[in-house]
C-alpha cells in the first residue's frame, strides 16, 4: 500500500521524504490555505523534494471549462503533479476530458460506492474516498473503502483507491485489511505508525544488557 502525506507544509514533506517511505503528496485549498505560502510555490517545492512522487494539487473552478483551464495550468508545473477534482457533474466530465489527454486526476470528496463508479468510468487514477468525515458524523467511513475496492477488483478498472481523511493509525491498518491501494494521512498520524510502547521498552532494554556486559561493535584502538 502507498503511503502518502496530507499537507500543505513543504518541511513535513521534506521530513516524510527523508524517511524513504513517502509515495505520494495530497494538497487541498484549506491546507494550501493554512500554509501561508503560495499555491505553486508550495506544489512545486514538494514536487522537487519528492521527484518519483505523486503531488496532488486540486482545482478551485466550479464548471467544466474552469476546471479544464485549471487542471492545464497546474498539470504544467511538473510532470509529478496529478491533479484534484471534486466529484460533481462538472468535475466527472472534466476528468473524461483530462484522463483522454493523458492528465492524471485524484477525484476527491467521493463518500459513495455509486460515486466512486462514475469516478472509476471517467479514468480517474485516484479515487479519494474520505472516512474521518463519515467518522465524525456517527457513519462507517471505512465500510465505503470496503465496497469501492471491492467495486474495483469486481470490474477490473484501472482507478487506485485512496483512502482519504484519515484520523488516526486504525484508519490505516484498516486500509491494508481491506486491500486499499493508497492511504493518505496527516503528517501526525504518519509519525504515530513509528510507535509502539514494547518497540521502546524492547530497545531500552537490548541496550541496557549490552552496556552491562561491556560488549562493543568496533574493537577499542590498541586491543590488537
Ligand atoms: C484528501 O486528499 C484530503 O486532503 C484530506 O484527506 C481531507 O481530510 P480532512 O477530513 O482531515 O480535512
Amino acid at each position: 500500500m502507498k503511503l502518502f502525506v496530507d499537507t500543505g507544509q513543504v518541511e513535513e514533506v521534506r521530513t516524510a521524504a527523508s524517511w524513504g517511505i513517502l509515495d505520494g503528496v495530497t494538497t487541498n485549498p484549506s491546507l494550501i490555505a493554512k500554509s501561508g505560502r503560495g499555491f505553486k510555490e508550495t506544489v512545486t517545492a514538494m514536487c522537487e523534494i519528492l521527484p518519483h512522487g505523486s503531488i496532488s494539487a486540486e482545482v478551485v473552478g466550479t464548471t467544466v471549462d474552469e476546471i479544464l483551464r485549471e487542471a492545464h495550468e497546474i498539470a504544467s508545473w511538473a510532470p509529478n503533479i496529478v491533479v484534484k477534482v471534486p466529484m460533481t457533474p462538472a468535475g466527472i466530465t472534466a476528468t473524461r476530458h483530462l484522463s483522454r489527454e493523458g492528465i492524471r486526476v485524484n477525484m476527491t470528496l467521493v463518500f459513495s460506492p455509486s460515486q466512486a463508479l462514475l469516478a472509476a468510468k471517467a479514468g480517474a487514477t485516484y479515487i479519494s474516498v474520505f472516512v474521518g468525515r463519515v467518522d465524525d458524523i456517527s457513519g462507517e467511513g471505512m465500510r465505503t473503502i470496503e465496497e469501492v475496492v471491492q467495486m474495483v477488483d469486481t470490474y477490473d478498472f484501472e482507478s487506485e483507491v485512496l483512502v482519504a481523511s484519515i484520523r488516526h493509525p486504525m484508519h490505516v491498518v484498516e486500509s491494508i485489511r481491506l486491500g486499499a491501494h493508497i492511504a493518505t494521512m496527516p503528517f501526525k498520524v504518519m509519525e504515530q505508525l513509528f510507535h509502539h510502547p514494547l518497540t521502546d521498552i524492547g530497545l531500552e532494554r537490548f541496550l541496557d544488557d549490552w552496556r552491562r556486559a561491556g560488549l562493543h561493535i568496533f574493537e577499542p584502538a590498541g586491543a590488537r
